[in-house]
């Protein structure tokens, strides 16, 4: 069993929130219920995303973005579409779902 970041249906569509692991801070964003995860680190300075506790989303709850300098990010594949690390990527951490919780696979 891999460690539990959170229950699936603790998650709503559309929104990010971030989770303590062995595997450093994950971000967990949920979208069309597909869940996605990422190191909490920016591909521009290495450091969080977030000003704010689990602000992760733009204002249309559209794109990951990174508050430091408004990088945009897709929730899909992590790509950053705008901003000044525009074509790096979010780390992606492999998560799986299973007994309803979603957990970093471990290799
Ligand atoms: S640190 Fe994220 S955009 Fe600059």
């Amino acid at each position: 069993m891999g460690f539990r970041l959170c229950a699936n249906a603790d998650l709503i569509d559309n929104e990010a929130r971030a989770f303590r692991s062995p595997a450093g801070e994950v971000i967990v964003v949920n979208r069309d219920g597909q869940s996605y995860a990422y190191h909490n680190s920016c591909p521009h300075l290495g450091i969080n995303l977030e000003f704010n506790p689990d602000e992760f989303m733009d204002s249309e709850n559209h794109f990951l973005i990174c508050s430091n300098h408004g990088a945009l990010f897709q929730v899909e594949d992590g790509l950053c579409v705008s901003g000044p690390c525009q074509g790096e990527s979010l780390l992606a951490v492999p998560i799986q779902i299973s007994d309803g919780y979603i957990e970093l696979i471990e290799h």
